[in-house]
């Protein structure tokens, strides 16, 4: 399989097929050290990341439980359930904040998008491990509350949880655009 071919084989296995083993330690370190190679303009660093895992990620279901029934007492308990184990599946779940630097001759824009660039690097990173992956947000990455729980400072944002473990079945594949059709050429 050539470079090329990794890449057209990318797809994300979705969390709930997430399981034992997770990365070890070392490897964990070699992803983030993949994933802060991305461009990044004016050598802001501006992400971070959060690791979430081992019992962490039960508790933090607990949390998104409750906050889910303070949000809408009306909720159906399949919903409570969701909330409850989104994040048990996959053994491992590493958070990207955003920490952007408003004024900076780096428009905010561009330092997002390297946020972004961060995450799927994390995506491409566990599948060249030979891990599954899949970049989730929700409700709770937006949810004050659960920010606030999380630790996420008021001007950081949360880019993404970024699940990573093994996957339990092969994900489906999803129909993708037809780039050609995306494509124009500029004409002076
Ligand atoms: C910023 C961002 C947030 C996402 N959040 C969710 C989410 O909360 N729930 C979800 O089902 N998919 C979400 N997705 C989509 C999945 O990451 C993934 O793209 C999808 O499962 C399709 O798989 P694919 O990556 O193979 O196309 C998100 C994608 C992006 C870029």
């Amino acid at each position: 399989m050539n470079d090329l071919d990794f890449l057209r084989r990318r797809r994300s296995v979705p969390s709930r097929l997430l399981a034992e083993p997770g990365p070890t330690p070392a490897q964990v370190d070699a992803l983030l050290a993949e994933a802060v190679r991305v461009p990044d303009h004016g050598k802001l660093a501006p992400w971070r990341f959060l690791r979430i895992q081992g019992t962490a990620r039960h508790a933090l279901g607990e949390l998104l439980a409750a906050r889910g029934i303070e949000r809408d007492p009306a909720a159906p308990a399949a919903a409570v359930e969701k909330d409850r184990h989104r994040f048990s599946h996959a053994p491992l779940v590493l958070t990207v904040i955003a920490r952007l630097t408003p004024g900076h001759k780096v428009p905010e824009q561009e330092q997002l998008l390297s946020g972004g660039a961060v995450c799927f690097a994390l995506l491409q990173g566990a599948q060249a491990l030979g891990f599954g992956a899949q970049w989730l947000t929700g409700w709770p990455a937006y949810d004050p509350d659960i920010r606030r729980r999380l630790g996420i400072a008021a001007d950081e944002a949360v880019l993404g949880f970024i699940h990573i473990g093994t996957a339990s079945a092969e994900a489906p594949e999803r129909q993708r655009p037809d780039p050609r059709s995306l494509l124009s050429d500029w004409t002076p």
